[in-house]
């Protein structure tokens, strides 16, 4: 099964409809992570001991950890806000930490990076990296699709939906 979690804050957009291209290519179920409870990860390790993988805080994490579980390949759909994921979407990674090592075995990590940007801009290829560490550390095979699309400009993001299909065919 494969799980897209879509990070934008701003509902219908860019992001969105790039977790829906890709939710039509590759199948599975797509979570908007602005509309779940998420609290901040607050280090205290729970997960590590008694939880075994799960997380002490009572939201809608548990759910999402669940479903990363049982998903063979996870799809992370983020605008680019600084050079960075959106706050949002950096809640939820931050709690997959509760996960353990084994929670990981099998799967795959795919990211994609949607920016005003043009898809050659440096921020791309950093945000490329950061991720292939962060599949390393938890044995994820990776791959990484960064666009660009400036503010209501249809026709370059048509060309966006195109590169976003043949990505999400590979996850098939
Ligand atoms: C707070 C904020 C910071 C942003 N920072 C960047 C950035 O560093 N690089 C970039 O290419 N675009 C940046 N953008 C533009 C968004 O990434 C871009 O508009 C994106 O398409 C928004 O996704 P959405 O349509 O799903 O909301 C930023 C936008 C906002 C609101």
């Amino acid at each position: 099964m494969t799980l897209i979690i879509a990070g934008s804050p701003r509902k219908g957009r860019y992001s969105d409809r790039i977790a829906e291209e890709v939710q039509k290519e590759a199948g599975g179920e797509i979570i908007y992570a602005r509309n779940l409870d998420v609290k901040p990860c607050t280090a205290c390790s729970w997960c590590k001991g008694k939880g075994d993988g799960h997380c002490v805080q009572q939201d809608d994490m548990a759910v999402v950890l669940d479903k990363v579980r049982q998903a063979g390949t996870i799809v992370l759909v983020s605008p680019i806000y600084w050079w960075q994921v959106t706050g949002t979407m950096k809640l939820v990674i931050d709690r997959l930490y509760a996960l353990n090592g084994s929670d990981w075995e099998g799967k795959k990590l795919a990211v994609i990076m949607n920016g005003e940007a043009e898809a050659d801009d440096r921020e791309y290829a950093l945000l490329r990296d950061q991720f292939k560490e962060m599949a390393d550390y938890v044995n994820m095979e990776y791959s990484f699709l960064g666009v660009g699309t400036p503010e209501g400009d249809e026709e370059s993001f048509m060309k966006v939906l195109g590169k976003v299909r043949d990505f999400a065919l590979n996850l098939r």
